[in-house]
């Protein structure tokens, strides 16, 4: 009998593109890399890193619920937003992975399950696995340009279910909740009797300004259980710092059982550190300007992959709002992994769609962030390698 828990015996061998990965690096060809998505490796702004020398940064006065000046700065952000928040009511925690970690405990006993999109970045599985916690799909449809249709979320439904996850904007699907979707899902919500989660990680990412989608979810008057996630390794491209924040909305009583649980969850770890939780207000400062870089980066990439494109090509950009992502549908034959592997041999890197669990079709997932020089370069092969 195996000495650990089946729930953290996770498949460890390497799939045909990962193997041929590594052959490639051992080769040392040049690899120009579609899937890089961390924001500190493709040069764009940081802010000085003095910021985090501030004064009192080695006092240590524990609040599980992370210390009032860095709450307060959260409440001027929602603000700023157009979204009427408590400091009372925010979490803070050193990643959203955590936190998912922590909700899942709140609201799942072992072998209940959380509904979840697809498709979707694949996190979800493995934090909720952890925890002992399944994960239910509903299909965001493509006829809906895989935006969310709140009204078959509620066909995942069963008696094991115990929230509903949306992360707005997709990843890396790019499109965002409208206000008549978040109308639906409240209502789903409120029928089933179940939370909402929120992931808002991308929700600053928006390409243009179209009105009626949902910019936050947090201080609006649901009748339902909400919590809405973000934090600093998106909004300011810092993944390192290590601090997320959960917003808990929704009727007070809820509201405040939830807090209370949370509060309790995050003493027993007491997770993030002082000097970036004293650093959370000039951090906040920064966040526009590393958000107009990246609106800029992906716009600017995002171009010069519809214009690699040639009349007539049996590929596409699915059309999206938002986030760090393009979606490319390929025909199904060859398919997903002989295409990525293809192009592995002519040096770009791009994933499959399978590893987003997309169904129906044949998918390739890029990242718009690369520098545009790679970018460019890239997407030349690309162009060339899917023909015709
Ligand atoms: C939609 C989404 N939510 C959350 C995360 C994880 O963010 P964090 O670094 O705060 O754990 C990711 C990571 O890429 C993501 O894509």
């Amino acid at each position: 009998m195996s000495r650990f828990s089946t729930r953290t015996d996770f498949t460890r061998t390497l799939n045909p593109l990962a193997q041929a990965l590594e052959r490639h690096r051992a080769s040392g060809l040049r690899l120009l890399d579609l899937t890089e998505s961390n924001p500190t490796r493709v040069g764009l702004p940081t802010p000085d890193p003095a910021v985090l020398a501030t004064e009192g940064a080695f006092t240590y006065e524990p609040d599980p619920l992370g210390l009032a000046s860095a709450r307060q700065a959260l409440v001027a952000d929602f603000a700023a937003r157009g979204a009427r928040v408590s400091e009372a009511h925010l979490v803070l925690s050193a990643s959203t992975s955590e936190a998912y970690g922590w909700l899942f405990k709140l609201l799942c006993e072992p072998g209940d399950n959380v509904l979840v999109p697809a498709p979707c970045y694949p996190l979800f599985e493995h934090l909720a696995r952890l925890e002992g916690v399944q994960t239910r799909s509903y299909p965001l449809p493509r006829a809906h340009g895989f935006g969310l249709d709140a009204r078959v979320v509620g066909d995942a439904v069963n008696d094991r279910t115990r929230a509903v996850l949306v992360v707005n904007p997709g990843n890396p699907t790019g499109h965002f909740l409208h206000e008549g979707e978040l109308a639906v899902l409240a209502d789903v919500c409120a029928s089933w009797r179940l939370p909402l989660i929120c992931d808002e990680v991308f929700a600053p990412f928006a390409w243009d300004a179209e009105p009626g989608r949902v910019a936050t979810v947090a201080g609006r008057p649901l009748p339902m259980l909400t919590f809405t996630l973000s934090g600093l390794s998106k909004s300011v491209g810092l993944p390192g710092l290590k601090l997320a924040w959960t917003h808990v909305g929704g009727p007070a009583d809820l509201r405040d059982e939830a807090l209370a649980r949370l509060e309790w969850m995050a003493d027993a770890s007491l997770p993030v550190g002082t000097p970036v939780q004293k650093a959370l207000p000039a951090l906040l400062a920064h966040a526009p300007v590393f958000q107009a870089a990246v609106r800029e980066r992906v716009r600017g990439n995002r171009q010069r992959l519809l214009a690699a494109r040639r009349p007539g090509a049996l590929w596409d950009v699915v059309p999206a709002e938002g986030g760090w992502s393009a979606v490319l549908r390929i025909p199904r034959a060859p398919g997903e992994e002989a295409t990525c592997l293809a192009l592995l041999d002519a040096g770009v890197l791009v994933q499959p769609g399978y590893f987003y669990d997309f169904g129906g079709g044949a998918f390739l997932v890029l990242s718009l962030l690369p520098q545009p020089e790679d970018f460019a370069a890239a997407v030349e092969v690309l162009a060339r390698t899917l023909g015709p």
